[in-house]
């Protein structure tokens, strides 16, 4: 990262360098010394910003030459002080909304233009060394890489493509995808990005970005600067690359809601607590969108009162057994369902008919709506989804553990962010005709019926 910053820009005699939340080790400052020493640099004058005392008091130990330590809220007022910087390196800190105190998280959002929604620390770090950039400069940053995509961070994509009028332009000169194990303590997928401060009489001129991808290519592009999702033009060549006219809905048999049957409260059951004689015949597992968050589909904890057969069809009454039996006894409130009095089901049926030979297959389940996109396996082929979960079947012959891992894989994750509809909590909707149109990778559909024709 210290390479970067110096690429094609290397520090002239008294020059300025900040390093905002240096930590205990200050590696950034001691790579920038070496750097200078085995390039014949001249070494800029060093301001480190570290608000924990104890990692403050370390990195002052290390005695780096061309360091000077201040020991405040590189948030806070104190920084304006300081004027502006050439350069500026980190790694800020990862600190989601949760982490915040009421106070800070006023405080943040009547300070700092990105301070939107469920905002993360890191964004606003980059606001605020932005802000301390002089004309020309330039900043290097490891950061999740998600703030390319999520709607939380539509502002700082706005802050750093627009052209402004009056106010700094900037130029993001390069978004590198590095490995995750690059980072141990980031826990997302890292990227790199240089952003450079455009001196404030250059011409309007429109700017590319170099893109990394973790495979090792590389490629320019264009960022969209209204402040939408960057996906498709950051992911554009991997997605196209995969754009081979295969979608998830070609490689599914289904992607579809579970099961509502119009009356839960009748027909599901604690496992523990299902009426005598309906098990195990007129019985089915189930799962719930609320079950999943917690435990996923391993080990479903309630049971559906089924009385269609494995094949999808609805036995005649006199037929029902134990099922009839136990159904009579509701029989008022099952009659009373939309589905019977509207569209002329029988009393005993669900709200709908359960497409059991597809659904009595290994599948992968998922919420409907979701913070972040996520789904489980459910390999029994067991289990009946209930109208809060979702479920998608993949076809004969498609990998299901590729298929798995690729949904909840990033390219996955950033085309769902960068296509799906959102809820007002800025929860993502993953709505079953959206996700049909998901590109998959060719490896998925190997072995299926047709493939190599892809
Ligand atoms: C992700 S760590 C990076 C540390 C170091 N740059 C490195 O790469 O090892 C972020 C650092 O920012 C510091 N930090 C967090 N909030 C801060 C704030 N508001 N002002 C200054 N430093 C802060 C933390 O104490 C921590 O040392």
């Amino acid at each position: 990262m210290a390479r970067r910053l110096f690429d094609g820009n290397p520090p002239s005699e008294g020059d300025r360098i900040l390093y905002p939340g240096c930590g205990g080790k200050a590696p950034f400052a001691k790579a920038v010394e070496a750097i200078c020493q085995d390039e014949g640099y001249p070494l800029p004058q060093g301001l480190a910003v570290e608000n924990d005392p104890d990692l403050a008091k370390q990195a002052e130990n290390l005695k780096i030459k061309h360091l000077r330590l201040r020991k405040v809220d590189f948030l806070g007022p104190e920084i304006a002080e300081e004027g502006s910087f050439d350069y500026v390196l980190g790694n800020p800190p990862y600190v989601p909304i949760e982490g915040l105190s009421e106070e800070e998280k006023a405080r943040y959002r009547s300070d700092f233009r990105v301070a939107k929604g469920r905002f993360d620390l890191y964004l606003l770090f980059f606001e605020r060394a932005l802000s301390l950039l002089a004309p020309g400069g330039r900043l290097v940053f490891v950061t999740p890489e998600k703030w390319e995509y999520v709607e939380t961070a539509r502002p700082l994509r706005q802050l750093v493509t627009g052209r402004g009028s009056g106010s700094a332009s900037y130029h993001v000169e390069e978004i590198n995808h590095v490995d995750e194990d690059a980072f141990p303590q980031l826990t997302a997928y890292p990227s790199v990005t240089t952003i450079r401060r455009i001196e404030d009489n250059a011409e309007s001129v429109s700017r590319t970005t170099q893109i990394r991808t973790r495979d090792g290519t590389s490629y320019q592009t264009q960022l969209p600067s209204g402040g939408e999702s960057w996906a498709a033009a950051v992911r554009g060549k991997e997605l196209s690359g995969m754009e081979t006219g295969l979608t998830l809905g070609d490689v599914t048999v289904r992607v579809s809601p579970g099961m509502a049957t119009g009356a839960d409260a009748v027909f599901v059951f604690d496992k523990d607590e299902v009426p005598e004689g309906l098990s195990p015949k007129w019985t089915r597992p189930t799962v719930s969108g609320k079950e999943l968050t917690h435990g996923g589909a391993l080990d479903p904890q309630s049971v559906f009162a089924c009385p269609y057969r494995s094949d999808g069809t609805l036995p005649e009454e006199s037929d029902l057994g134990a099922f009839g039996e136990w159904a009579a006894r509701h029989r008022e409130r099952l009659e009373d369902r939309s589905c019977v009095q509207k569209a002329g089901k029988r009393w005993y049926a669900w709200h709908e008919t359960p497409p059991m030979e597809d659904i009595l297959r290994p599948k992968i389940v998922f919420k409907d709506i979701a913070k972040e996109p996520k789904f489980w396996a459910e390999r029994t082929g067991e289990i009946i989804p209930r109208h809060t979960v979702y479920y998608l079947v993949p076809e004969e012959g498609v990998s299901f553990d590729q298929l798995l891992s690729y949904l909840n894989g990033p390219v996955a994750k950033e085309w769902m962010e960068a296509h799906c509809q959102r809820a007002a909590n800025g929860f993502l909707r993953l709505q079953s005709r959206v996700l049909r149109k998901l590109p998959v990778p060719v490896e998925v559909a190997r072995e299926r019926q047709g493939a190599l024709s892809f």
